[in-house]
């Protein structure tokens, strides 16, 4: 990295934390710490440390140490951005980069301090806050400097922000406490409740990807008829693609295997999409008139690992009758718009403009 480059992008995510420097992502690896219990030593950070999700030794804690988007332990948030922070920087340890972080939609004036302290005690010199929706908008290329209005819902792990954008600022927003997680958890209640099967969070995380469906307005009982006359899926259905699924028997405690429907994964999630559809639905009745009148053209950008949930841009669309279009590499908005906002903070045109950054230490 060289002398003016020491300055780093984050996006510090309930599921996936990145780092970017340079204009590169340096860093993308899974929000874990893994944690011997008898001596309190970090063991492993990162894809290390996920790997031993569901599958770690009783002495060893495999902690996330976000909640729904926000530090739930300052002291292993602070241990995460270290040793992220450090692998970005490489050589130059003994340089303190200047940070721009995101913080959720709304985070309380105690949760923007414990992230800033957090990676002040990592080692940065400089942090700078950026609401995550505006650096998801950013990054996915929306231009948000513009008196023109437009929208962005960035379903991440642990929280869906969905925020209406003009000027460079949020003009009205929200952010829910739902989002992949809850998706995942939903497919593990189904699982329990109607097929007496006990599934592991990856194998619940892994059916979402594979059979993950967002219904339609209407979508179930359309579809499980469509399902019954064995006729093909019409557009925005679910087809019947099926998948093996195993776990421990709910009664016997021995392991038993089930096959899935989309369907049955459509209907295990639909309360999820259904909390995530009326946040959007809230956001847009609190959008003033010439506001909404631009989102008529302009659409919703969707960013963030949950926004590509099979079908769910369309399920979206459906519901709420804006043009809904799923961001180029979702999954990095966030990091990309830090980015981005570092190069202004550099050309130093930057506070002005970006009235929804905060200097922070
Ligand atoms: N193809 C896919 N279909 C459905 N969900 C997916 C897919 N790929 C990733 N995800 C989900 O996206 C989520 C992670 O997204 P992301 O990295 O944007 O979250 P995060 O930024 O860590 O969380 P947050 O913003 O809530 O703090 C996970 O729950 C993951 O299961
Ligand atoms: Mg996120």
């Amino acid at each position: 990295m060289g002398l003016f480059n020491r300055a780093l992008g984050i996006d510090l995510g309930t599921v996936n934390t990145l780092v970017s420097a340079g204009g590169n992502i340096v860093v993308n690896e899974p929000s874990v710490v893994a944690i011997e219990r008898s001596t309190g030593q970090v063991l492993a950070v990162g894809a290390a440390a996920a790997a031993m999700l569901g599958r770690a030794p009783a002495d060893i804690d495999v902690i996330r140490p976000l909640r729904a988007g926000v530090v739930a332990d300052y002291g292993w948030t602070a241990k995460l951005l270290s040793h992220f922070i450090q692998q970005a920087v490489g050589r130059h340890r003994l340089f303190k980069p200047r940070v721009v972080i995101g913080v959720a939609y709304q985070a309380t004036s105690v949760e923007r301090r414990a992230i800033t302290e957090a990676v002040l005690a990592a080692g940065a010199r400089e942090v700078y806050l950026v609401e995550e929706p505006v650096a998801a908008a950013i990054g996915a290329g929306l231009t948000i400097h513009d008196s023109v209005g437009g929208m962005v819902v960035d379903i991440g792990g642990g929280t869906t922000g969905v925020a209406v954008l003009a000027l460079g600022g949020i003009i009205t927003g929200r952010s829910i406490p739902v989002g992949g997680i809850a998706m995942d958890e939903a497919i593990l209640d189904y699982c329990r409740r109607e097929c007496r099967l006990i599934v592991g969070e990856r194998t619940a995380e892994e059916i979402k990807m594979n059979l993950g469906w967002a219904l339609c307005p209407g979508g179930p009982a359309q579809a499980e008829g469509n399902a019954r006359e064995g006729g093909r899926a019409p557009e925005g259905q679910p087809d019947e693609l099926v998948q093996r699924v195993s776990g421990r028997d709910l009664l016997t405690g021995l392991p038993k295997a089930v096959e899935l429907s989309r369907t049955q994964v459509a209907r295990a999630l639909a309360p999820v999409v259904a909390q995530i559809v009326q946040a959007v639905q809230a956001v847009l009745e609190t959008t003033p008139a010439e506001v909404a009148a631009d989102l008529a053209h302009t659409g919703i950008c969707l960013t963030g690992g949950g926004s590509m949930l099979g079908n769910l841009p369309a399920a979206l669309q459906a519901s709420v009758g804006l043009e809904c279009r799923l961001a180029a590499d979702p999954l990095t908005c966030v990091v990309r718009g830090t980015s981005q906002i570092l190069q202004e903070i550099r050309a130093s045109r930057s506070l002005t403009v970006l009235n929804s950054v905060q200097r922070a230490s």
